[in-house]
Formats: C-alpha cells, sequence, structure tokens
C-alpha cells in the first residue's frame, strides 16, 4: 500500500457500461441492496462498442484515476462483435499507458450478464481496491475526473 493510500485516498474511476448488461447487472446489483463503492461513477452506453481509446485517454488525461468498460459477455453482444472490438481498444490503451509510465491496471474491461448483480459489485469493488493500492493517478494536473465533463463531449 502507498503512502498516499494510507493518508485515505479514495480514487475516483469511470465505468464505461452497456446498458444491456453491465448498466442492467447495477440496476440488479442495486434491486438486491447489494453495496458497492461509491469511487465509480458509471456512464451508459449503447454497447462498449461504442467507448472509442479517445474516451478512455480522455478520462485518465481529465484526473480518473481509474477506468473500465463492462460489457457483454464474449458472444452475446447485441451488435454482434462490439465487445471484441472493444477489448481490443483497451489492450490498446493499457500498452499505451505502459510506454508513457503509467500503470496499465488503471483500464480495465470485464464482461458479465445482466443477472450478474452480485458480479457488477464485485468488480466496482475489485476495481476501487486495485487503484486503492495503486495510488492517485500520476496526472494531476489537469485536474479530477468529471463523469459531466466527459459526457458534455458527447454531445
Ligand atoms: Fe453489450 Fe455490445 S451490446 S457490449
Amino acid at each position: 500500500m502507498t503512502a498516499l493510500a494510507e493518508k485515505g485516498f479514495e480514487p475516483q474511476i469511470l465505468a464505461f457500461c452497456c446498458k444491456y448488461c453491465a448498466y442492467a447487472a447495477g440496476d440488479l446489483a442495486g434491486s438486491m441492496r447489494l453495496n458497492y463503492p461509491v469511487n465509480v461513477k458509471i456512464i451508459q452506453v449503447p454497447c462498449t462498442g461504442r467507448v472509442d481509446m479517445l474516451h478512455l485517454l480522455r478520462a485518465i488525461e481529465e484526473g480518473a484515476d481509474g477506468v473500465y468498460v463492462a460489457g457483454c459477455l464474449e458472444g452475446e453482444c447485441h451488435f454482434l462483435e462490439g465487445n471484441l472490438k472493444t477489448k481490443k481498444k483497451v489492450a490498446a490503451v493499457r500498452k499505451l499507458l505502459a510506454e508513457a509510465g503509467i500503470e496499465p491496471e488503471r483500464v480495465r474491461m470485464f464482461n458479465l450478464s445482466s443477472a450478474m448483480g452480485p458480479r457488477f459489485a464485485e468488480i466496482a469493488t475489485e476495481m476501487t481496491e486495485t487503484i486503492r493500492q495503486l495510488g492517485p493517478t500520476p496526472i494531476t494536473s489537469v485536474g479530477r475526473c468529471s463523469a459531466a465533463a466527459i459526457m458534455e463531449e458527447e454531445k
């Protein structure tokens, strides 16, 4: 654990969630009254295929401590291969971060179904713990993550 983590660092994490699976699983987690960290701010997307490398990089640039994409199970994307394409984008972003000296673990991809409410909560907890261990993003000059700012750029 880093010194900063010991000082009560609370990560800010952005999650791009496909409405058909991860977002619905998040709803289910809520209905099941499962707790998950408030550190995770969710952006609903029609399919993870809609998430571009620039969205992930921009989130990191804007100061997110971690970002993840949660999509349908492989082979079950409603747009056929959106999740598979984004899996490659996430891998490419992780590689870019590593080359820039930023921990690639800050960006991840998960797959789950709409029935996996407990898994949704588990992922949010797992990501929060991972980022808490890593400490704050090394990119601090720009400011902190704002889901609203990221979404504003979509308009
Ligand atoms: Fe869920 Fe494509 S529709 S990842």
